[in-house]
């Protein structure tokens, strides 16, 4: 049982794997209900590109533990829909394909994923949440009242990502063809499920989704009615 507190505000928990809708889905579940949105892959996103700019990247698959200091004092951020990574704003940044290559390596790595679990759990504290990611509903708030796990078929997904890529830059020849892209997603579904620490899995609570033949519109509404239900007890 989740607690809720006088405001009956809740925290939904939506996880999945890599383009099932999870950040649309969230952002717009959150719009709807008031809630404030966290997109907690942005979070490990920033951290990988933290190391990037370091130059540490392959120095840490020799020693992962030296990802320690770069976590000291690190500030993540969000104001609205942008992210800042140390009072910079790195929402187009950590976007780009370099940061999406490494960065299932850098959220394998415990001293990662034990800081900014702390950072989402003090994020969440107050609730009134909509966090998305890979183990919000079995790690970070296994309490949450409502559970998400969005699926889509690979085919989609890789299809969503490509439709998302060509949009934000405005032209397809710099964008990796759909069949590199569902190579990447599967590659990148593949690490996150078998990693060591918070590999991506369903909570036996989560109400699973598939969204493949659904239009965001359907998605968000079938989370919506689900969250009404929950707040109306
Ligand atoms: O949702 P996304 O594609 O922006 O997430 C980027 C990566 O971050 C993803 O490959 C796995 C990792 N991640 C994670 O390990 N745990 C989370 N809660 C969120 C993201």
């Amino acid at each position: 049982m989740g607690i809720i507190n006088e405001s009956g505000k809740i925290i939904i928990a939506i996880d999945g794997p890599a383009a099932s809708g999870k950040s649309t889905t969230a952002r717009l579940l959150a719009r709807k209900l008031g809630y404030t949105y966290i997109d907690t892959g942005a979070m490990y996103r920033s951290v990988t590109l933290k190391a990037l700019e370091a130059g540490m990247l392959e120095r840490l698959h020799e020693n992962p533990e030296e990802i320690e200091p770069l976590l000291d004092n690190i500030d993540i951020a969000f104001d609205g829909d942008r992210v800042f990574l140390d009072g910079r704003d790195v929402t187009a940044a950590i976007r780009e394909n370099r940061v999406s290559r490494h960065v299932s390596f850098i959220s394998s790595l415990k001293p990662v994923r034990d800081i900014l679990k702390q950072m989402q759990r003090n994020m969440g504290g107050r609730r009134g949440v909509v966090m998305d990611g890979r183990d919000i509903g079995t790690v970070v708030f296994p309490d949450a009242e409502l559970k998400i796990f969005l699926i889509a078929d690979a085919s989609e997904r890789a299809r969503r990502r490509y439709a998302e890529l060509v949009q934000k830059s405005g032209d397809n020849n710099s964008v990796p063809s759909v069949d590199e892209l569902e190579r990447e997603i599967l590659q990148r579904d593949k690490d996150d499920a078998a990693r060591t620490h918070a590999p991506l899995k369903k909570h036996e609570d989560a109400v699973e989704v598939d969204t493949s033949g659904l239009t965001i519109e359907e998605q968000v509404t079938l989370v919506y009615n689900l969250a009404l239900e929950k707040t109306a007890v």
